[in-house]
């Protein structure tokens, strides 16, 4: 079967950017991506400075394929009444009730896609999961599919996004591998060739793997999960170097030097953010409790514990250089996007060290390039947990977004976004606490230097 049409329904992070990447490369193919949310949709069908999701040669793309053959909408019946294969990005966040809370992934938004995808049907499909969902979803989804419309066959693939935020689409083009997950039936093998042949119109045959449905899904979260291990590890051995007189940015590329180890994912940090990898290994800590497998659940969560604490302990780092009291001490914080080179804040440290410095009476400033002010405040009203008074909160802090500012006001800059524009900054005689050692390679400092 040749695809020609395809409904996404998701139009965030992953949506947005892998449906725009697919219909750049297969203009015979028309893609629709719809939305819950309206707002973002309007968005999307906005000015092309003003989308929605920033990534570096995005808007290039959706400049020449939006209205060719690559669509938003709010039309969520006609796009998936339409539709041979529809896509699920939608967000799987952590559980904040019931079983599981706290570590689950919350599977309330797949399945919501289950229902819409089985009332408006009325011929077979293929339900391609896009979002990171725990192993053995694809059964609860089919059986939603099943038990809502009869009528129509469902056949349903995962096929997980390994993207990474601000090179999302450089990692669209040149993917190290797309992983298609299906079930061994000739039907299942026939929707697994549909995916497979809209790939290779530009990934070498070598990079798809196909696999069984579980393999599929537990990849994602694994390979996730060995990303974030590798972060946690060297984050940890920073804190041995300071006690110790080792340079962690020495020990991380002679580690890196082994070719059986490798130079990717060993730059200390002050904690990795993001909205997948503390989600992800949180749903695999959940999944191997649920398996009896507590000794390989402890493993797994260790490497979110030392994150948690390697923020924890970057702030009372500052904290402590002042003696407990901040009272007197103008701060700016720079940088709350998760990392360089995306307007996206979820899971940012920067949001749990900020909260840290305001309950030691810090006097705040917050600079981030991309993330717009209505978002920095969203995320302090909706994550600072310790802090409850938010309109005193908003009047004591300075959110600057992207406004200008002035270095001269302030006594301590906390880097906790490695942007390259604040290596242009004239940090004179000011105290730099530097979260991703952005300013390590600078010869001669003039100002009080606080790498990790
Ligand atoms: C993705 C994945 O899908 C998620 O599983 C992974 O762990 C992180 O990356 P992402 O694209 O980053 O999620 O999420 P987000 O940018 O929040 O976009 C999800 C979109 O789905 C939002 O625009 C939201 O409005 C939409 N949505 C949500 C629906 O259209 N329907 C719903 O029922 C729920
Ligand atoms: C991650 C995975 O890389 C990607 O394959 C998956 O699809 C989604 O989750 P993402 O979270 O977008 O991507 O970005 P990533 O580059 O992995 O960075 C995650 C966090 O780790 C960031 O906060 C980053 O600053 C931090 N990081 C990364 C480090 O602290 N040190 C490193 O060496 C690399």
């Amino acid at each position: 079967m040749r695809i020609k049409n395809i409904c996404c329904i998701g139009a965030g992070y992953v949506g947005g950017p892998t449906m725009s990447v697919i219909a750049f490369k297969c203009p015979e193919i028309k893609i629709t991506v719809v939305d819950s949310s309206p707002e973002k949709i309007k968005a999307w069908n906005g000015p092309i400075d003003k989308l929605p999701v920033y990534e570096p040669g995005l808007s290039e793309i959706v400049k020449k394929v939006r209205g060719r053959n690559l669509f938003f909408s709010n039309n969520i019946k006609d796009s998936i009444q339409q539709a041979q294969m529809i896509f699920v990005a939608v967000n799987t966040p952590t559980r904040t009730s019931g079983k599981g809370a706290g570590m689950a992934a919350d599977l309330k938004n797949v399945e919501s896609c289950a229902l819409d995808i089985a009332k408006y049907s009325n011929n077979n499909k293929i339900i391609v999961e896009k979002s990171t969902l725990p192993v053995r979803t694809a059964e609860k989804i089919k059986e939603i599919l099943i038990k809502e419309n009869s009528h129509v066959h469902f056949e349903i693939l995962s096929n997980p996004e390994f993207l990474a935020e601000g090179t999302a689409i450089q990692d669209l083009f040149k993917s190290d591998r797309i992983l298609i997950g299906g079930d061994p039936t000739p039907k299942g093998r026939k929707a697994i060739k549909a995916l497979v042949e809209i790939y290779t119109r530009w990934v070498p045959k070598g990079k798809i793997l196909t696999t069984n449905i579980w393999s599929s899904e537990l990849s994602k979260l694994a390979s996730n999960a060995m990303l974030a291990q590798r972060i946690s590890s060297i984050n940890s051995l920073s804190s041995l170097c300071q006690k110790t007189g080792a340079k962690i940015n020495e020990l991380s590329k002679a580690i890196g030097l082994d070719h059986r180890i490798g130079p990717h994912f060993l730059e200390p940090s002050v904690g990795f953010g993001g909205s997948c990898f503390k989600k992800d290994i949180l749903n695999l800590v959940y999944l191997c409790q649920y398996y009896g497998l507590y000794e390989v659940a402890e493993y797994w969560n260790q490497v979110v514990l030392i994150n948690d604490h390697k923020i924890k302990d970057f702030a009372s780092r500052i904290v402590n250089k002042f003696s407990n009291d901040l009272s007197k001490i103008e701060i700016i914080i720079l940088g709350w996007a998760f990392k360089a080179n995306t307007n996206d804040s979820r899971e940012s440290p920067s949001i749990y060290v900020a909260e840290q410095l305001y309950l030691a009476n810090a006097s705040l400033s917050i600079y981030d390039p991309l993330v717009e002010k209505d978002k920095v405040i969203n995320d302090i009203k909706t994550y600072w947990k310790k802090s409850k008074n938010f309109k005193k909160i908003v009047t004591d802090i300075s959110v600057l977004g992207n406004q200008k500012f002035d270095i001269k006001s302030y006594d301590v800059c906390v880097i906790l976004t490695e942007w390259d524009e604040f290596k242009e900054i004239d940090f004179k005689g000011k105290v730099v606490f530097d979260g991703r050692n952005l300013l390590l390679k600078v010869p001669n400092k003039n100002y009080e230097y606080y790498s990790l």
